[in-house]
């Protein structure tokens, strides 16, 4: 698989998996199967692979941990912190929490969970206002002169956070939502993220599924399916977002691509620091998906994509999340 850098030298694979979507139930129906999804995607050349110790919590990381520790000398894990989880219940309050000592509490519980001596990419999950990013990034200094981190990474940080924290940590990646249909970093964030040289991880990158053109305004999610709360999937947004849809699965037909490939090949085109994270739970998505590496997307193609100017209606995230975004 092609690499990509992003900052500070960290080389990873161009296309990165997101587990999110595994484990997060306690009782781990198909653990066995994302094991294995996990591995192969190892054996096709992916080598960058995302967790949270709030999936979960805990879960999502112990199963990161049995399926990459065999492989672990060929991936870069990464994972994160910043809510206020009990290290030992796996109670989490629903608050954030960036506390040093809390940080470092729960960096032990991951490298434990993970099976591994370090992990490659430490990311803050959500800013914690009470905590000022110089300490944050302070603590993530020390974790790194000891060994247990390799790389500093935030979260759906506001330009000025990012700032604070590289100007103490050199921050490597920032992960936030970025995609066809959320394009809001493209006023101050890639900027920022330019002239600091920091990489980016463009989470949901295929619109929570949305962008694949296999939801449509009769497809019914799981009780426990955030996607129910998220005003962007609400019915009425649903058909109006589905221009976009029809515009990329347009532009997908003339390179023989899927609208999932044309949603990550947009991405991958718009800059080389940017390495798509993606989530999927099937093997035949997984291929389809690193199959949009494949997929060039011409000049006509991005500027049809720039003159449609197709209104997204419905917000990302519930009015909730929402505040704990851009801070
Ligand atoms: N930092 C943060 O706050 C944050 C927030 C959200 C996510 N993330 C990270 O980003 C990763 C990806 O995020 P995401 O899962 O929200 O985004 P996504 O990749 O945009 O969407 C994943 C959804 O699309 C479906 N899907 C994937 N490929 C498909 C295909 N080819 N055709 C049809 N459906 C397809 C998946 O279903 P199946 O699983 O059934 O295939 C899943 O429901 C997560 O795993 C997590 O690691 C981080």
């Amino acid at each position: 698989m092609q690499k990509r850098t992003l900052g500070q030298g960290l080389e990873v694979s161009a296309l990165s998996l997101g587990a999110m979507g595994y484990g997060k139930a306690r009782e781990l129906p198909d653990r066995d199967d994302m094991i294995k999804l996990l591995r192969t995607a190892v054996e096709r050349g992916m080598d960058f692979f995302d967790t949270a110790e709030a999936y979960g919590p805990f879960t999502n990381e112990v199963m990161v941990g049995e399926a990459l520790q065999p492989l672990r000398d060929q991936v870069k894990i990464a994972t994160k912190f910043g809510w206020d989880i009990d290290p030992d219940t796996g109670v989490n309050s629903g608050a954030v929490n960036s506390k040093p000592d809390h940080i470092r509490r729960a960096v032990e519980g991951s490298l434990r969970r993970l099976k591994t001596d370090h992990i490659d990419l430490l990311y803050q999950h959500r800013v914690d206002p009470d905590v000022p990013m110089e300490d944050v990034a302070g603590v993530v200094k020390d974790l790194i002169a000891q060994g247990k981190v390799r790389w500093f990474g935030l979260s759906e940080a506001g330009a000025k956070s990012i700032r604070r924290a590289h100007a103490v940590q050199p921050v490597a990646a920032l992960q936030s939502e970025y995609s066809l249909w959320t394009r809001e970093p493209e006023n101050e964030i890639l900027p920022t993220l330019e002239e600091l040289g920091i990489g980016l991880v463009p989470f949901s990158p295929l619109g929570k599924g949305f962008l694949t053109g296999k939801i449509d305004v009769g497809t019914s999610f799981d009780t426990s399916d955030m996607r129910n709360s998220v005003p962007r999937f609400a019915p009425e947004a649903r058909e109006a977002n589905r221009k976009l849809i029809e515009l990329i699965a347009r532009i997908g037909d003339r390179h023989g691509a899927t609208p999932a490939q044309v949603a990550l090949a947009w991405l991958l085109a718009r800059k080389p620091g940017i390495v798509p994270l993606f989530g999927t739970r099937k093997l035949e998505r997984f291929e389809e998906n690193v199959g949009a590496l494949k997929v060039h997307l011409t000049q006509d193609d991005l500027e049809e994509i720039e003159g449609s100017s197709i209104e997204i209606k419905g917000a990302r995230y519930p009015e909730e999340h929402m505040k704990r975004v851009g801070i």
